[in-house]
Protein backbone atom coordinates (compact mmCIF):
# COMPACT_ATOMS: atom_id res chain seq x y z
CA UNK A 1 0.00 0.00 0.00
CA UNK A 2 1.04 3.50 0.33
CA UNK A 3 4.63 3.79 1.74
CA UNK A 4 5.61 7.69 1.31
CA UNK A 5 7.64 9.21 3.79
CA UNK A 6 5.43 11.96 4.54
CA UNK A 7 2.21 9.68 4.37
CA UNK A 8 1.74 9.65 7.93
CA UNK A 9 2.53 13.07 8.72
CA UNK A 10 -0.01 13.99 6.24
CA UNK A 11 -2.85 11.99 7.57
CA UNK A 12 -2.10 13.37 11.03
CA UNK A 13 -2.53 16.96 10.04
CA UNK A 14 -5.85 15.98 8.10
CA UNK A 15 -6.69 14.65 11.46
CA UNK A 16 -6.51 17.34 13.52
CA UNK A 17 -7.61 19.78 11.18
CA UNK A 18 -11.00 17.45 10.79
CA UNK A 19 -11.23 18.00 14.74
CA UNK A 20 -11.30 21.89 14.05
CA UNK A 21 -13.91 21.93 11.22
CA UNK A 22 -15.63 19.24 13.23
CA UNK A 23 -15.87 21.95 16.17
CA UNK A 24 -17.02 24.09 14.22
CA UNK A 25 -19.62 22.68 12.01
CA UNK A 26 -23.24 23.60 12.72
CA UNK A 27 -22.44 26.41 15.00
CA UNK A 28 -21.89 30.47 14.61
CA UNK A 29 -18.92 31.09 13.44
CA UNK A 30 -17.60 34.56 12.81
CA UNK A 31 -17.18 35.13 8.95
CA UNK A 32 -15.11 37.46 6.33
CA UNK A 33 -16.17 37.78 3.13
CA UNK A 34 -13.50 37.95 0.38
CA UNK A 35 -16.21 38.59 -2.12
CA UNK A 36 -20.56 38.99 -2.01
CA UNK A 37 -20.52 34.70 -2.51
CA UNK A 38 -16.45 33.56 -1.04
CA UNK A 39 -16.16 34.06 2.34
CA UNK A 40 -13.68 32.73 4.87
CA UNK A 41 -14.50 31.30 8.35
CA UNK A 42 -12.82 31.26 11.71
CA UNK A 43 -12.98 27.68 10.18
CA UNK A 44 -11.18 27.86 7.54
CA UNK A 45 -8.18 29.70 9.39
CA UNK A 46 -7.72 27.36 12.23
CA UNK A 47 -7.66 24.72 10.27
CA UNK A 48 -5.24 26.04 8.39
CA UNK A 49 -2.94 27.22 10.82
CA UNK A 50 -3.35 23.54 12.71
CA UNK A 51 -1.95 22.01 9.02
CA UNK A 52 0.72 24.22 8.97
CA UNK A 53 2.11 24.07 12.33
CA UNK A 54 1.56 19.84 12.39
CA UNK A 55 3.96 20.15 9.38
CA UNK A 56 6.27 22.06 10.16
CA UNK A 57 6.33 21.06 13.81
CA UNK A 58 8.06 17.98 12.06
CA UNK A 59 9.33 19.03 8.63
CA UNK A 60 10.63 22.80 9.98
CA UNK A 61 11.95 23.69 6.40
CA UNK A 62 9.28 22.44 4.03
CA UNK A 63 7.00 25.16 2.06
CA UNK A 64 3.47 26.06 1.59
CA UNK A 65 0.88 26.74 -0.84
CA UNK A 66 -1.63 26.95 1.61
CA UNK A 67 -5.72 29.02 0.34
CA UNK A 68 -5.42 31.34 3.02
CA UNK A 69 -1.91 32.00 4.15
CA UNK A 70 1.21 30.68 2.49
CA UNK A 71 1.98 31.65 -1.51
CA UNK A 72 5.43 29.61 -1.78
CA UNK A 73 6.66 28.53 -5.41
CA UNK A 74 4.16 25.70 -7.00
CA UNK A 75 7.32 24.04 -8.21
CA UNK A 76 9.40 24.04 -4.92
CA UNK A 77 10.48 20.88 -3.40
CA UNK A 78 9.09 19.78 -0.13
CA UNK A 79 6.28 21.72 -1.00
CA UNK A 80 2.57 20.89 0.97
CA UNK A 81 -0.76 22.34 -1.17
CA UNK A 82 -3.29 22.51 1.15
CA UNK A 83 -6.84 23.92 1.30
CA UNK A 84 -7.93 23.79 5.00
CA UNK A 85 -11.64 23.72 4.08
CA UNK A 86 -12.78 22.90 0.94
CA UNK A 87 -16.94 23.34 0.44
CA UNK A 88 -17.09 26.39 2.56
CA UNK A 89 -20.31 27.53 1.51
CA UNK A 90 -21.34 23.62 2.29
CA UNK A 91 -19.95 24.05 5.76
CA UNK A 92 -21.49 27.69 6.43
CA UNK A 93 -24.80 26.49 5.24
CA UNK A 94 -24.66 23.32 7.94
CA UNK A 95 -23.99 20.82 4.49
CA UNK A 96 -22.27 17.65 5.53
CA UNK A 97 -20.18 18.02 1.74
CA UNK A 98 -16.51 19.31 2.44
CA UNK A 99 -13.05 18.20 3.35
CA UNK A 100 -9.67 18.61 4.20
CA UNK A 101 -7.31 18.50 1.01
CA UNK A 102 -3.75 18.11 1.93
CA UNK A 103 -0.45 17.21 -0.94
CA UNK A 104 2.94 16.68 -0.97
CA UNK A 105 4.94 17.82 -4.14
CA UNK A 106 8.43 18.30 -5.83
CA UNK A 107 8.81 20.29 -9.08
CA UNK A 108 5.11 20.85 -9.39
CA UNK A 109 4.17 17.09 -9.32
CA UNK A 110 1.87 15.49 -6.73
CA UNK A 111 3.37 12.97 -4.63
CA UNK A 112 0.90 12.10 -2.43
CA UNK A 113 -3.08 13.62 -1.52
CA UNK A 114 -5.14 13.31 1.10
CA UNK A 115 -8.79 14.46 0.74
CA UNK A 116 -10.90 13.63 4.06
CA UNK A 117 -14.34 14.13 5.09
CA UNK A 118 -14.32 14.48 8.84
CA UNK A 119 -17.90 14.25 8.63
CA UNK A 120 -18.53 11.01 6.97
CA UNK A 121 -15.46 9.40 8.27
CA UNK A 122 -14.65 9.37 4.35
CA UNK A 123 -10.62 9.33 3.45
CA UNK A 124 -9.24 8.73 0.05
CA UNK A 125 -5.53 8.70 -0.42
CA UNK A 126 -3.10 8.69 -3.31
CA UNK A 127 0.66 8.18 -3.82
CA UNK A 128 2.46 8.68 -6.73
CA UNK A 129 2.92 5.15 -8.69
CA UNK A 130 1.25 2.95 -6.16
CA UNK A 131 -2.58 3.87 -6.59
CA UNK A 132 -5.41 5.68 -4.73
CA UNK A 133 -7.34 3.62 -1.78
CA UNK A 134 -10.11 4.80 0.54
CA UNK A 135 -11.37 4.26 3.68
CA UNK A 136 -14.44 4.77 6.12
CA UNK A 137 -12.45 5.77 9.31
CA UNK A 138 -8.93 6.60 9.68
CA UNK A 139 -6.50 4.39 7.48
CA UNK A 140 -3.76 2.32 9.30
CA UNK A 141 -1.40 -0.21 8.12
CA UNK A 142 -3.83 -3.02 9.24
CA UNK A 143 -7.16 -0.98 8.43
CA UNK A 144 -9.34 -2.15 5.45
CA UNK A 145 -8.92 0.02 2.42
CA UNK A 146 -9.94 -0.67 -0.83
CA UNK A 147 -8.24 0.48 -4.07
CA UNK A 148 -9.92 3.01 -5.70
CA UNK A 149 -11.04 2.71 -9.78
CA UNK A 150 -13.13 4.95 -11.67
CA UNK A 151 -15.98 3.63 -13.11
CA UNK A 152 -16.14 1.90 -17.11
CA UNK A 153 -18.95 3.85 -18.15
CA UNK A 154 -18.14 3.76 -21.69
CA UNK A 155 -20.27 6.61 -23.32
CA UNK A 156 -22.29 10.17 -21.78
CA UNK A 157 -25.10 8.11 -21.83
CA UNK A 158 -24.32 5.81 -19.34
CA UNK A 159 -22.44 8.55 -17.03
CA UNK A 160 -23.00 10.84 -14.35
CA UNK A 161 -21.53 14.20 -14.84
CA UNK A 162 -20.29 16.46 -11.65
CA UNK A 163 -19.61 20.01 -11.81
CA UNK A 164 -18.49 23.20 -10.24
CA UNK A 165 -19.28 26.99 -10.27
CA UNK A 166 -17.09 29.23 -9.40
CA UNK A 167 -17.19 32.33 -7.25
CA UNK A 168 -17.33 34.33 -10.72
CA UNK A 169 -21.06 34.98 -11.55
CA UNK A 170 -20.26 36.34 -14.89
CA UNK A 171 -19.28 34.68 -18.41
CA UNK A 172 -17.88 31.48 -16.25
CA UNK A 173 -20.91 30.85 -14.99
CA UNK A 174 -23.15 31.48 -18.36
CA UNK A 175 -20.53 28.88 -20.21
CA UNK A 176 -20.74 26.23 -17.42
CA UNK A 177 -25.06 26.44 -17.48
CA UNK A 178 -24.45 26.13 -21.46
CA UNK A 179 -21.99 23.06 -20.89
CA UNK A 180 -24.71 21.05 -18.43
CA UNK A 181 -27.26 22.02 -21.40
CA UNK A 182 -24.81 19.74 -23.63
CA UNK A 183 -24.17 17.52 -21.32
CA UNK A 184 -27.89 16.84 -21.31
CA UNK A 185 -28.11 16.89 -24.71
CA UNK A 186 -26.04 13.65 -24.57
CA UNK A 187 -28.73 11.98 -23.01
CA UNK A 188 -25.93 11.84 -19.27
CA UNK A 189 -27.79 10.00 -16.54
CA UNK A 190 -27.98 13.21 -14.65
CA UNK A 191 -26.15 16.42 -13.25
CA UNK A 192 -24.69 17.09 -10.01
CA UNK A 193 -22.95 19.81 -8.13
CA UNK A 194 -21.86 18.63 -4.79
CA UNK A 195 -19.93 21.84 -3.30
CA UNK A 196 -16.36 20.76 -2.86
CA UNK A 197 -13.99 20.55 -5.25
CA UNK A 198 -11.28 18.48 -3.88
CA UNK A 199 -14.49 15.76 -2.81
CA UNK A 200 -15.48 15.96 -6.49
CA UNK A 201 -12.28 14.43 -7.94
CA UNK A 202 -12.19 11.73 -5.20
CA UNK A 203 -15.60 10.67 -5.89
CA UNK A 204 -14.75 10.76 -9.56
CA UNK A 205 -11.91 8.32 -8.50
CA UNK A 206 -14.36 6.14 -6.66
CA UNK A 207 -16.67 5.66 -9.92
CA UNK A 208 -19.39 8.02 -8.47
CA UNK A 209 -19.29 9.50 -11.81
CA UNK A 210 -17.48 9.16 -14.74
CA UNK A 211 -17.13 13.29 -15.61
CA UNK A 212 -15.96 16.34 -13.76
CA UNK A 213 -15.63 19.44 -14.97
CA UNK A 214 -15.13 23.41 -13.71
CA UNK A 215 -13.90 26.24 -15.20
CA UNK A 216 -11.82 27.79 -12.44
CA UNK A 217 -10.37 25.92 -9.92
CA UNK A 218 -6.85 26.84 -7.95
CA UNK A 219 -4.03 24.57 -6.75
CA UNK A 220 -5.14 23.75 -3.36
CA UNK A 221 -8.33 22.50 -4.91
CA UNK A 222 -7.17 20.00 -6.92
CA UNK A 223 -3.05 18.85 -5.73
CA UNK A 224 -4.56 15.72 -3.73
CA UNK A 225 -7.78 15.25 -5.67
CA UNK A 226 -5.82 15.12 -8.97
CA UNK A 227 -3.71 12.74 -7.77
CA UNK A 228 -6.43 10.59 -6.50
CA UNK A 229 -8.33 10.40 -9.96
CA UNK A 230 -4.71 9.60 -11.70
CA UNK A 231 -3.96 6.93 -9.75
CA UNK A 232 -7.42 5.20 -10.00
CA UNK A 233 -6.99 5.49 -13.96
CA UNK A 234 -8.70 8.53 -14.61
CA UNK A 235 -7.64 11.77 -16.59
CA UNK A 236 -6.79 15.29 -16.03
CA UNK A 237 -6.70 18.25 -18.76
CA UNK A 238 -7.83 21.76 -18.84
CA UNK A 239 -11.01 22.65 -20.21
CA UNK A 240 -8.67 23.59 -23.62
CA UNK A 241 -7.04 19.87 -23.32
CA UNK A 242 -3.59 20.97 -22.26
CA UNK A 243 -2.23 19.01 -19.10
CA UNK A 244 -3.28 20.62 -16.17
CA UNK A 245 -0.50 22.54 -13.65
CA UNK A 246 -0.02 23.27 -10.27
CA UNK A 247 1.00 27.02 -11.36
CA UNK A 248 -1.99 29.29 -11.02
CA UNK A 249 -6.06 29.06 -11.60
CA UNK A 250 -7.02 26.94 -14.58
CA UNK A 251 -9.88 25.02 -15.50
CA UNK A 252 -10.20 21.23 -15.42
CA UNK A 253 -11.85 18.57 -16.54
CA UNK A 254 -11.43 15.05 -15.15
CA UNK A 255 -13.03 11.74 -16.49
CA UNK A 256 -12.86 8.05 -16.35
CA UNK A 257 -10.42 8.43 -19.36
CA UNK A 258 -12.63 6.89 -21.63
CA UNK A 259 -15.22 10.15 -21.78
CA UNK A 260 -12.28 12.44 -22.08
CA UNK A 261 -12.77 12.89 -26.23
CA UNK A 262 -16.30 13.60 -25.78
CA UNK A 263 -16.50 15.77 -22.63
CA UNK A 264 -13.66 17.78 -23.83
CA UNK A 265 -15.73 18.68 -26.66
CA UNK A 266 -18.17 20.18 -25.05
CA UNK A 267 -16.61 21.87 -21.63
CA UNK A 268 -13.78 23.39 -24.63
CA UNK A 269 -16.23 24.82 -27.01
CA UNK A 270 -18.65 26.56 -24.44
CA UNK A 271 -15.25 27.89 -22.54
CA UNK A 272 -13.79 29.23 -25.71
CA UNK A 273 -16.85 30.92 -26.83
CA UNK A 274 -17.30 32.48 -23.37
CA UNK A 275 -13.43 34.13 -23.54
CA UNK A 276 -13.75 35.16 -27.29
C1 LIG B 1 -14.55 25.89 -3.66
C2 LIG B 1 -15.21 24.53 -3.79
C3 LIG B 1 -16.29 24.58 -4.85
C4 LIG B 1 -15.76 25.07 -6.16
C5 LIG B 1 -15.08 26.41 -6.01
C6 LIG B 1 -13.97 26.30 -4.97
P1 LIG B 1 -13.65 26.55 -1.23
O1 LIG B 1 -13.51 25.84 -2.71
O2 LIG B 1 -14.27 23.55 -4.14
O3 LIG B 1 -16.85 23.31 -5.08
O4 LIG B 1 -16.82 25.17 -7.07
O5 LIG B 1 -14.53 26.80 -7.25
O6 LIG B 1 -13.32 27.54 -4.84
O7 LIG B 1 -13.72 28.01 -1.47
O8 LIG B 1 -14.87 25.99 -0.62
O9 LIG B 1 -12.39 26.11 -0.60
CA1 LIG C 1 -11.35 24.88 -2.30
CA1 LIG D 1 -11.05 26.51 1.05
Amino acid sequence: MLSHPYYETALTAAKRAGEILRKYFRKKVSIQAKSAVDFVSQADLESESSLVESIKSIYPSHLFLAEESHRDRFDADDLWIIDPLDGTSNFLHGIPQFAVSVAYARGGISELGVVYNPISEEWFVAEQNKGAWYSLGQPSADSDMTRLQVAKDPSLSDTMVAVGFYYDRDKIMEATLRSIGDFFRQNIHGIRRFGAAALDLAQLARGDYGVFMEYKLHPWDHAAGGLIVSEAGGKLTDCLGEPLTLNGATSILATNTILHGAALEIAKRNLVSATK
